[in-house]
């Protein structure tokens, strides 16, 4: 165990984190789900709890143990963690949005296991809600909301595209395609922008490093803000 000395700006702030998946039924034993596995939420969780923060975990499915002295939400679909992270927000300071949430659910989920034909099988998906987009609409002027955009290509044009649709004061962009990035590895490339046009790039680090520097980031804007 680390026994890292509190920082009195970590000590004061509520902080609320999704990290993982989400999964979408077909049916009892068929989904929709992605390659997130929840690495570098849990690290941000881990160590903004090592700080002093109070720190709510809302997490998809993962193979991760949570982290220590963070209290943690399990959630399956893109609407459990809908309905979790709203009911949780408006307490929070400091939200950051790393989960990767499903974008699309089946229209219809069958009740029984669905039996093969030989026919195509067309299944019909339907827009799940954007967490990142509802909290942009209800924060306030003191919280601080933080998204994640994770890109094959044109990485700072639709991260900065991100930020402002969204109402974000910083978001995490990470090239998917870059070498050591992104989905299922234990180090990451990010560059991170502000709302106020500021930009900062950092090399390829581990998870755990890369959980610092967004913890640093997020500390020296709020900062700037008062
Ligand atoms: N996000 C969310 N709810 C959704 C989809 C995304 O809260 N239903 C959040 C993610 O947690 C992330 C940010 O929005 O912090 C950006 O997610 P991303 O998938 O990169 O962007 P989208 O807006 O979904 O657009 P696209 O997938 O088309 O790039
Ligand atoms: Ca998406």
């Amino acid at each position: 165990a680390s026994f890292e000395e509190p920082d009195p700006f970590w000590k004061s702030k509520k902080v609320l984190i999704t990290a993982g998946p989400t999964r979408e039924a077909i049916d009892p034993v068929r989904y929709f789900s992605n390659h997130s596995s929840g690495k570098m939420g849990y690290a941000i969780a881990e160590a903004a709890a090592a700080k002093g923060a109070k720190v709510e975990l809302v997490s998809g499915p993962t193979n991760l143990e949570p982290p220590p002295g963070v209290v943690i939400k399990q959630v399956i679909t893109a609407e459990e963690m809908y309905d979790s992270v709203t009911a949780s927000f408006s307490e929070a300071d400091v939200t950051i949005k790393s989960a990767a949430v499903a974008d699309y659910r089946p229209v219809e989920t069958y009740n029984q296991k669905r039996k093969k034909n030989d026919e195509q099988w067309n299944v019909e998906l339907e827009s799940t809600k954007d967490i990142l987009k509802t909290l942009g609409t209800q924060k306030t002027t003191d919280q601080i909301l933080v998204g994640f955009a994770a890109e094959s290509e044109n990485v700072a044009y639709f991260a900065k595209d991100k930020l402002e649709r969204k109402n974000l004061d910083l978001i995490v962009a990470n090239d998917i395609s870059a070498d050591g990035a992104g989905f299922n590895h234990d180090t990451n490339v990010i560059t991170i922008f502000n709302k106020h046009g500021q930009e900062q790039a950092f090399p390829m680090a581990s998870k755990k490093q890369t959980a610092e520097h967004i913890l640093e980031a997020i500390k020296s804007y709020t900062e700037e803000q008062h």
